[in-house]
């Protein structure tokens, strides 16, 4: 059996020495790298194969940071965070990091080298379903920006917003626009869109071991205003069935097959979902001008801040606007110290009709404020990453 190749992210001398001194100990496994930092682990993960990386929370001020940009490009290899104490919110940073496992202080020789060798039979197993399951896709120039439509207060219009996003995006720049109903529970894009799915989310896991390209669009419904959908399945009990890994597997393919992939999300941080924060290239958060859904946001921002989103990444979109407000614009960026990204007007007739009859409010031309407020948002969204065609 070869060795399984380790390398250590560890700071403090004294901690560095006794676990290099446990592992030298035990045949099947080897030393192979020692970092202090970030950039000292690049440059090993550049040169040397490593199957399992060890990193002590504390490096730099925040090892959870490290896992995810060492996950994120460098997916060969296995994390495990060393951790001084387990808090509430310790398990769910990690897998948020990418890790694979926590050991907590004072490790335990048996424990650690146990996790280690399980941390790595676990990547090898599941890098090999995805080398047979996916073409090669790496994240390069080219592949689709994608964004998150977030919100972690129910009903604050995430999916009307999704919907109109994605068809305003591929009415303005003409190019090719995916949208996922990520909302695994209680996803309604395909009813509000009037369509009736042959195939959910649910068939692709099923399939996930063929997955490409091709596959991936003979799975979605094509809408008469030029959008590919992948809807949410409606057996809430196959969620038991599917996984984080599987969900990161779809999303890696539309953001290699589509120039921009909208993501419906839904109202509560759950693992499952965990790649859609990941791979997103915007978090837009939605919320609306009342006390209740700042509150709402503000914690979620400090969730999303804790589990080390850059804040570069996240945007708010003020949604149910109304002239009468008390609460403004300005004071919402005050209040939430993120920039507002959009404003979207509270037009209930119209938004009803919408639908009722499924068709999307920016699927036809019109000067109403709701489609100018859309318009806006899809032109902020856009100008900086992709030149808008006019038609
Ligand atoms: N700008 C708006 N003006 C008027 N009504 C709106 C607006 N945006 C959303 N709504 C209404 O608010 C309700 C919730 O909208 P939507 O389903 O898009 O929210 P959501 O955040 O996706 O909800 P959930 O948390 O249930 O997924 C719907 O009835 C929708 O018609
Ligand atoms: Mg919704």
């Amino acid at each position: 059996m070869d060795k399984i190749k380790i390398l250590l992210v560890e700071q403090d001398d004294e901690q560095r020495k006794e676990i290099v001194r446990t592992l030298q100990n035990v045949e099947y496994l080897s030393m192979t790298g020692l970092a202090n930092t970030l950039e000292e682990a690049e440059r090993i993960l550049e040169n040397k194969t490593i199957d399992v990386v060890l990193i002590d929370s504390k490096t730099d001020g925040n090892g959870y940071e490290i896992s995810e940009k060492l996950y994120s490009q460098y997916a060969e290899a296995a994390i495990i965070i060393l951790e001084d104490e387990l808090h509430e919110d310790t398990l769910r940073k990690a897998v948020f990091s990418g890790a694979k496992d926590v050991l907590i202080h004072p490790l335990i020789p048996s424990k650690m080298v146990d996790a280690i060798y399980k941390a790595n039979q676990h990547q090898k197993e599941s890098l090999l379903s995805r080398k047979e399951s996916t073409p090669k896709i790496r994240r390069k120039n080219g592949l689709g920006q994608v964004y998150a439509v977030f919100g972690t207060k129910g009903g604050v219009g995430k999916t009307l917003i999704s919907i109109n996003l994605a068809v305003g995006i591929a009415k303005m720049t003409g190019k090719r626009v995916a949208l996922i109903d990520l909302d695994l529970e209680f996803g309604d894009i395909a009813l509000s869109l009037n369509v009736s799915p042959k195939f959910t989310i649910a068939d692709i896991v099923d399939d996930i071991r063929n997955i490409d390209q091709d596959l991936i669009e003979s799975y979605m419904i094509a809408h008469d205003s030029g959008i590919k959908i992948l809807p949410s399945h409606s057996r809430p009990m196959m969620n038991d069935f599917m996984n984080a890994e599987d969900i990161d597997i779809i999303l890696r393919t539309l953001q290699s097959t589509f120039d921009f992939v909208i993501i419906d999300m839904p109202s509560r941080f759950i693992d499952i979902i965990q790649p859609a924060f990941a791979i997103a290239d915007k978090l837009l958060i939605v919320t609306t001008p009342d006390v209740s859904s700042l509150r709402n946001t503000k914690t979620a921002l400090i969730t999303l801040n804790e589990l080390n989103y850059p804040k570069s990444k996240i945007k708010i979109i003020l949604n149910k606007v109304n002239k009468r407000d008390t609460i403004k614009k300005k004071d919402v960026e005050t209040t939430l110290n993120a920039d507002v990204i959009g404003s979207i007007i509270s037009e209930s007739r119209i938004v009803s009709e919408s639908l009722n009859t499924g068709q999307p409010i920016m699927a036809a031309k019109s000067s109403r404020t709701i489609n100018k407020d859309f318009l806006n948002l899809v032109k902020r969204l856009t100008d900086s990453s992709h030149p808008i065609k006019t038609k």
